[in-house]
């Protein structure tokens, strides 16, 4: 027998007093207040000493090779495998005296003598809070003297430790009581009497005991938070510290049903969220407009001793919206050489192998321009990774097509560029004219004129159940000659004009219109909310009354382009783009953010204006306000919440609980936490996931939320904080993301009303049922530790089990382009259960649970 603890314990065991009950209250009374006499919260995660954050100077020193983990209070834990420990300097406690110890604890693995915290006698441990080997099982262990062959005093648990667990122990000594107690998880396990203390005079020990005069017993695994008392801790505060607390769910009750737009999305121009992003299009400057002064993003080829240059001309015009065209002149050709254009793309040209691009646009040949022409996806380097050719073009302006496609096997690649040239020395001291130059690759569901396929696979993966188009500052424009004029931007791409984004600082060429926008809702299975411009923009103008009507006649022609009969005259232009169907529209919001309008004619006269005319010509439609109105009574108001700070947006979570139900309803048409960039950190996504927890409790009022920004090509970030995140090759969502993405997932059809009762103090929580029998648990826990908790589905007899989605981490973690994945839900098998059962939520996490509930 390596030790007498053992034998002794026939002696401690008839000495219990209780199994689980608490010490005697007569006791109790007279213990002294404790007081933090150490506190190792283990978060440096560098260097060989841990912290005193009591204020009382006892750092500890780690030992022997003790690193850092991950913690589960905090970012970082003690990481200790044998002979690794971590030791003050002398005492910290005075063990004769009442003191209390807690320690969380995380094992690799459940065999033998385990000692988490101790402090060292000459001979022995004044007490060891440790796994023991003897029984397997947790306790807080006293000797009754200094000595090897002292009696052991033990209070044990009887939870069998499972590896990779975190557990909370916390051990007692009540020196007025004379009692010795041991606490997991909060949970009172054993109370003994425990006779005889005395004083152990040598240092504290995390992470090993003391025994025969020798460190022993070393822990392998992780050791997080470990706080000592002086003097014995009451149960209440050993609860908090595990934060422990319930959370109950009615889910026999039926509260607000969910809305078909609970999770949305919202898109506008910025970021080259359009251009250069889910619009599929993959030649920048298209259209010739970005400078009035050169043809950027375009360059000559002029290879093998050819020279040619390329140059903006106006006096070739394809047609009206189009007017200037790219004149190549080529000064000299010899066999072999090659003379032409090329286009950077967005921050380049995305190749990917077995890929078909298709390549169109208008040509003229000038006198003497001999073809054919050949086009081609090159690398920076030269390399030919898709070759086509297009016979001679002619000396009208004329639409010339071609494919593109890329062999097997090659790289994904972003590091080039299209090639048009022409090869034939005939061709030398001619002309030619381009114009409306186009290479899409395949798009999402093949729609020509269409989207790019991740992206929008991302978007559709969240379900959204509306797309609030097109903007957001975009609409507005920062002149009245830049707002978003729906009419130019519908028609075949080369009728078009495009127009200054001045939102946002760069050119529209709007093959994005508002054809494309409302398509892009239908190819997502959401609704549009359909925003219209209403005569102010971002420069503070302001349509005067009087001149106010053609804007209104616009958002009505607008409206009847969307949902009007094909025998209606803006319905027909609509069949005639290629969408002879209706878009189902139900709401249409009126402007962007106009509470930043002080002028007042929002409510005077713009709101009444556009609310009249659409009401009576569209009855049916839900009129959406950026603002509080008193003129007319909305039927939805738009409310936007941005902040840096994850505390304020959670905070806000209770904003629409005491809200009027019988005014106008309310859509979070844009939201998010602006920390991070160009994505948000895990911190910014649970302020949020606590956000939403409110918006979905109020669904009776809450028609829908979107977070916004929704799209950031990462070489163009317009706006600080993001929601999807790409190059011109490849994408990922934030944590904002996948929380969004969580929460959509368990919408359920009605929110099931719950309740949270203690914990540690940072939770929020929602709860949905579905038809069919399945209950949502959505818990945010936001604070730095876990919370041990009690659920009670109260009103459901069984849970015959189902999953744990949690997405968790440390708060300042954020996904990239190197490492898409750094935060990201992982979904584990959870029960069968009963209906009531305890979780523990970890620190920093978002997690859903999705129950089969009967
Ligand atoms: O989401 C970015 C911008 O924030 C939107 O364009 C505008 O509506 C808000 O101010």
């Amino acid at each position: 027998m390596r030790r007498p603890l053992a034998t002794a314990l026939t002696l401690s065991l008839a000495l219990v007093l209780s199994g689980a009950q608490p010490a005697p209250a007569r006791n109790a009374a007279a213990a002294p207040a404790a007081s933090l006499a150490g506190y190792w919260e283990f978060d440096a995660g560098t260097g060989t000493s841990a912290a005193d954050s009591s204020g009382r100077g006892h750092p500890l020193a780690l030992q022997a090779g003790a690193s850092w983990a991950e913690g589960v209070v905090g970012p970082y834990a003690l990481a200790v495998s044998p002979q690794q420990d971590a030791v003050s300097s002398g005492p910290v406690i005075d063990t004769s005296q009442g003191f209390t110890v807690s320690a969380w604890v995380n094992l690799a693995g459940t065999s033998g003598y385990q000692t988490f915290v101790s402090a060292d006698g000459s001979q022995v441990s004044g007490f060891y809070l440790q796994l023991r080997g003897d029984t397997g099982r947790f306790a807080f262990t006293r000797l009754a003297y200094d000595s090897t062959a002292a009696y052991g005093m033990i209070a044990t648990s009887a939870i069998v430790p499972q590896p990779g667990v975190w557990y909370l122990l916390t051990g007692v000594y009540n020196a007025a009581a004379q009692t010795s107690s041991l606490y997991v998880d909060g949970a009172l396990q054993q109370t003994i009497h425990a006779l005889a203390p005395w004083p152990a005079t040598g240092p504290l020990a995390v992470g090993r005991g003391f025994y025969n005069g020798a460190p022993t017993d070393w822990v392998n695994g992780a050791i997080d938070d470990v706080r000592a008392y002086s003097g014995a801790l009451p149960a209440q505060d050993i609860r908090a510290l595990a934060g422990t607390g319930s959370i109950t769910v009615h889910t026999g009750q039926a509260g607000p049903a969910i809305n078909p737009t609970q999770l949305g999305a919202f898109l506008e121009e910025i970021n080259h969220s359009g251009d250069g992003g889910v619009y599929a299009e993959l030649v920048r400057n298209r259209d010739l407009k970005e400078s009035s002064s050169s043809p950027v993003y375009w360059s000559a080829v002029q290879d093998r001793g050819a020279a040619a240059s390329i140059a903006l001309d106006t006096s070739r015009p394809l047609n009206t919206a189009n007017s200037v065209s790219l004149k190549l002149s080529v000064a000299s050709l010899p066999s072999g050489g090659r003379a032409g254009l090329a286009n950077d793309g967005y921050w380049g040209v995305p190749v990917t192998p077995a890929t078909t691009y298709h390549l169109s646009f208008y040509a003229k040949a000038g006198t003497g321009f001999a073809g054919p022409l050949t086009a081609s996806l090159e690398s920076s380097s030269g390399r030919a990774w898709a070759r086509a050719t297009i016979p001679a073009i002619t000396a009208s302006w004329a639409r010339y097509t071609a494919t593109l496609t890329t062999a097997q096997g090659i790289p994904s690649s972003l590091d080039n560029r299209l090639v048009i040239v022409a090869s034939n020395p005939a061709a030398a001291g001619s002309s030619a004219w381009f114009a409306m130059v186009s290479l899409c690759p395949p798009t999402y569901d093949s729609t020509p004129n269409g989207l790019r396929a991740d992206l929008m696979q991302k978007i559709a993966a969240l379900h959204p159940g509306y797309l609030r188009v097109p903007g957001g500052n975009y609409l507005e424009g920062r002149t009245l000659a830049t707002y978003f004029n729906w009419k130019n931007t519908i028609g075949p791409i080369q009728d078009r004009p495009g127009h200054e984004n001045t939102a946002w600082g760069y050119w529209s060429q709007d093959g994005m219109g508002l054809l494309e926008y409302l398509e892009m809702a239908e190819e997502l299975g959401a609704q549009p909310i359909l925003a219209v411009f209403a005569g102010y923009t971002l420069n503070g103008a302001v349509v005067p009354q009087g001149q106010l009507a053609p804007r209104v006649q616009d958002a009505l022609d607008e409206i009847q382009y969307a949902t009007g009969p094909v025998t209606s005259a803006y319905g027909a232009m609509r069949a005639a783009d290629g969408h002879p169907a209706p878009f189902g529209l139900h709401y249409v919001e009126i402007g962007n953010e106009d509470f930043f309008d002080t002028s007042g004619s929002y409510n005077a006269y713009r709101f009444p204006m556009f609310y009249d005319a659409i009401k009576a010509a569209y009855p049916q439609l839900k009129i959406i306000a950026t603002t509080n109105v008193t003129s007319r009574t909305p039927d939805v108001i738009d409310d936007h919440y941005y902040s840096g700070n994850p505390g304020v947006v959670a905070g806000d979570a209770h904003v629409y609980d005491d809200a009027s139900r019988s005014g106008p309803r309310h859509i979070v048409g844009e939201y998010a936490v602006t920390q991070g960039s160009p994505a948000g950190t895990l911190a910014a996504a649970l302020g949020e996931a606590a956000f939403l927890t409110g918006v979905e409790r109020n669904a009776d009022i809450i028609i829908g939320a979107s977070y916004a920004p929704l799209l950031v090509n990462v070489d163009a970030q317009s706006w600080p904080t993001n929601l999807i995140e790409y190059n011109g090759l490849v994408s990922y969502g934030s944590p904002s993301y996948y929380a969004q993405q969580m929460l959509g997932d368990a919408l359920g059809d009605a929110i099931a009303p719950s309740q949270i009762a203690g914990g540690n103090g940072n939770l929020w929580a929602v709860a949905t049922t579905k038809a069919g029998g399945t209950t949502y648990l959505t818990v945010v826990n936001r604070g730095a530790s876990a919370a041990r908790i009690d659920v009670d589905l109260a009103g459901a007899s069984a849970v015959s089990g189902g999953t744990a989605t949690v997405l968790a981490g440390r708060p300042a973690a954020m996904n990239s382009i190197a490492h898409p994945a750094a935060v990201v839900p992982v979904t584990r098998r959870v029960g069968p259960s009963g209906p009531v059962f305890t979780r523990t939520f970890p620190p920093d996490s978002l997690t859903v649970l999705t129950l089969s509930a009967g």
